[in-house]
């Protein structure tokens, strides 16, 4: 069973947690900023994805943890999702902080040697999860998951959602 617990500082510095954002839901995706083709690629999707859900996907935070808090701070992530997907949210912390998310939501990811100085790689599962208004795992979303076939699942929980209070205005 997945677990939405996580302490985190997202990447205006604030301390974060699944409480931060109770009443929306929350699409989670774990990556690093120097991933060469798998973030770009399910970043871009994941994106497109929300684009095409219209208003719906206000309801939606996109979150992005990163494996790799060594070269991850907060204006690393800021200024590079700021660039390519602004509509994600970086979430760093300290070396023990970002292992503890990962065991939370069963992520695999591992450094490998540097290749040059500073610049190495960390395979990760690519995997996007959605949780609920109430912080509860609801769907999980691997790579070879279209963009469509992932907004029609996402469509379909937020439309049985409907009438559920959102959050206040
Ligand atoms: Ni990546």
């Amino acid at each position: 069973m997945i677990e939405a617990s996580f302490s985190l500082l997202d990447h205006d510095g604030r301390r974060v947690g699944p409480e931060t954002y109770r009443g929306r839901w929350m699409l989670v995706f774990f990556g690093f900023t120097h991933c060469k083709v798998v973030c770009p690629r399910n970043l871009a999707k994941l994106s497109a994805m929300l684009d095409g859900l219209g208003p719906a996907a206000d309801d939606i935070v996109p979150l992005y943890i990163t494996v790799d808090p060594e070269r991850d701070t907060p204006e690393r992530m800021r200024t590079w999702l700021g660039e390519h997907y602004p509509r994600f949210t970086g979430l760093t912390g300290t070396r023990e902080e970002i292992d503890a998310a990962r065991r939370a939501f069963r992520v695999f990811a591992q450094r490998r040697p540097e290749t040059t100085p500073g610049d190495y790689d960390v395979p990760h599962t690519a995997i996007a999860y959605l949780l609920d208004r109430d912080g509860r795992f609801r769907d999980h979303f691997p790579e070879t998951r279209s963009e469509a076939e992932i907004r029609e699942g996402i469509a379909g929980l937020l439309a049985s959602d409907a009438g559920h209070a959102g959050p206040p205005a």
